[in-house]
């Protein structure tokens, strides 16, 4: 079973709710789980960080949240070696935007650069397509943790 860290992009709370599901089900499934927002690198850059799960929404002009954007910036700057931690993506957005889903392209291009590997495909949830996000992220969180079972 892994130490998972789930990584907090929100404003409205829609990312929030995603992400403590996920909590509450990769717990349920025997992992480690810890829910960071407002996260920092000292929380992230430790020994036992062995996943992280990476839940936002995008706000502004494709921008990332202000409880995302303080660890952005800082694993920007600092760029810790982070190799051996892999990665899961979920990224809210509304496709009305020419930012559709950008804040998590941000993180995953960052995440890419530190040699980070990615497990499973990025969910996109879109406001325009679904008032309910925890449906799609619930489905998808079902293969993804088969995924880091087999890893
Ligand atoms: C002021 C504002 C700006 C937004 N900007 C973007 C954007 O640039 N790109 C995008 O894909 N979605 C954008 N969205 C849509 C949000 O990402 C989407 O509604 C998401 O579900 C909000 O999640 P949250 O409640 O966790 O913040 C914006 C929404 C608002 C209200």
């Amino acid at each position: 079973m892994a130490n998972i860290k789930i990584l907090v992009g929100t404003v409205y709370g829609n990312a929030q709710d995603v992400a403590e599901m996920c909590r509450e089900n990769l717990v349920a499934a025997g992992h480690e789980v810890s829910l960071l927002r407002q996260a920092t690198i000292d929380e992230v850059v430790v020994d036992e960080t062995e996943i992280l799960l990476v839940c936002t929404s995008t706000t502004g002009q494709g921008e990332i949240p202000d409880s995302l954007l303080l660890l952005y910036c800082q694993l920007q700057d600092k760029q810790p070696d982070l190799k051996h931690v892999k990665y899961g993506l979920i990224s809210l957005g509304d496709s009305s935007y020419d930012t559709y889903a950008e804040a998590g392209w941000l993180m995953d291009e960052l995440f890419q650069k530190m040699e980070m590997q990615r497990i499973g495909e990025p969910l996109l949830i879109d406001a325009c397509e679904t008032l309910t996000p925890n449906e799609p992220a619930e489905n998808w969180l079902v293969g993804w943790a088969d995924s880091i079972a087999s890893k």
